[in-house]
């Protein structure tokens, strides 16, 4: 019988207070035996509604106008068409599901994008579960859109005003109400993050994306892909982008973070002004695992900052740590103004809005290979980007920072009184 993981290397784990343990206990038995053991054909049940709900499979199509502007093969695997416009659907719909086998009542999600929120909201309405969502007030005036059509599919959203108000918040508010509600409630964490079981479980729901690009890239090509690329905020899009080819010493994987508006960090400050937790975090604790992490001199995790709220967080999945350490996976960061340039470029030249999250992994092609760019990588083709979701949440963001960087670079104007 399969077994979970819980650690990888010296990440993972489940640091978490003794409230929580009896709830972790019985998940991991539930994830052990209904998804890793097909338990109940749990997981052909998973199979059919991620085709029939979801749209799987998600195509894997080339593209031209990039392909033609960095002088390799470019696919792109496209989440941003799975039913609520990201690859999140796959993990909340595995958890929802297990959640109503598990016999759970009722479902609470935190949210950074929105996207995981959306997608939960999605999924418990579909699965006929009463779902509430935590997201801090940062990111509510930020994601507007989504806001609205969690509230659409019924579910509840709880803005979370402590710290910043972003993603880091809206985890440990979530985690404290299923500290008090455990017995009835499932918690659907939105990556491959928090206590084991959770970063193995939500990478195992979305493997289907690694899966599907290596039966693609074979139709298609009739071979593996030579480098795949993935944004990574908490990680979850990269490690089932990753997943099916982590044993495959011959496919380049890289995790492109955000960069924000510098990697120089003011410690005084308390905030990085990036969240690259995965080429500039320390090791230490957050939300239930060992991972890495921005943290100051004192071990006090830092905020972040990104453009794009689905990667603005301060740690990320302890799996993605220790590939990072083994060398399996080559860490990146792209910078706020990188990744805004990728967001029209993708739009205008492949007619693909593409979320601000998915802009970063564009920007990494374009900062290496692209006119100015610094010839830093040599891609093994063909090269596969996975297109985490499309932006139409990031349109309002994306016009105010457009604005705000247009009047910057304005030429002074002359005041006539
Ligand atoms: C479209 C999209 N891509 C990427 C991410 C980052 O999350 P993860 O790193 O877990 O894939 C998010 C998070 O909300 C998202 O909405």
């Amino acid at each position: 019988m399969s077994q979970p993981d819980t650690k990888f290397g010296e990440y993972g784990g489940q640091y978490v207070p003794e409230a929580l343990m009896p709830a972790i206990e019985e998940l991991t038995d539930a994830y052990r035996r209904y998804v890793l053991n097909n338990e109940a054909g749990f997981m052909d049940e998973f199979s059919e509604r991620i085709e029939d709900f979801g749209g799987r499979p998600t195509p894997l199509q080339r593209a031209e106008q990039l392909s033609s502007r960095y002088g390799v093969d470019v696919y792109l695997k496209r989440e941003d068409l799975l039913h609520g416009g990201a690859h999140k659907l796959n993990n909340a719909l595995g958890q929802v599901l297990l959640a109503k086998y598990m016999g759970k009542e009722r479902i609470i999600a935190e949210t950074g994008a929105g996207q995981h929120g959306t997608a939960t909201a999605m999924a418990a309405a579909h699965l006929d579960m009463p779902c509430e969502i935590y997201m801090g007030r940062r990111d509510i005036n930020r994601q507007r859109p989504n806001v609205f059509r969690m509230r659409l599919n019924g579910a509840e959203v709880n803005p979370v005003d402590i710290g910043r108000g972003t993603l880091k918040e809206a985890i440990s508010e979530t985690m404290r109400d299923w500290a008090t509600t455990v017995e009835t409630t499932h918690y659907v964490i939105g990556s491959v993050v928090g206590p084991a079981p959770f970063p193995a479980m939500v990478r195992d729901f979305h493997a289907v994306i690694s899966e599907e690009i290596r039966s693609q890239t074979a139709a298609k090509l009739g071979c593996l892909p030579g480098s795949v690329v993935a944004c990574a905020g908490g990680g979850s899009n990269t490690m089932g982008a990753f997943a099916e080819f982590l044993g495959e010493d011959d496919v380049d994987l890289y995790a492109v973070e955000a960069g924000g508006s510098s990697l120089t960090v003011d410690e005084e400050a308390g905030v990085a002004p990036h969240s690259a937790s995965l080429s500039t975090g320390e090791e230490g604790v957050l939300h239930g695992a060992r991972t890495k992490l921005l943290q100051d001199r004192h071990g006090q995790i830092m905020e972040s900052h990104s453009v794009s709220s689905g990667l603005d967080y301060s740690g990320v999945g302890p799996q993605l740590s220790h590939l990072v350490d083994e060398e399996r996976v080559t860490p990146v960061d792209v910078g706020d103004d990188d990744a805004l340039e990728a967001f029209h470029r993708l739009s205008q030249d492949e007619g693909i809005i593409p979320a601000l999250e998915t802009a970063h992994a564009f920007g990494f092609l374009e900062t290496t290979l692209g006119p100015d760019g610094d010839g830093s990588v040599e891609f093994e083709e063909p090269v596969v980007v996975n297109v985490s979701g499309r932006g139409d949440k990031d349109l309002e963001a994306a016009i105010e920072e457009t604005e705000a960087r247009e009047l910057e670079n304005a030429p002074d104007m002359e005041v006539f009184e």
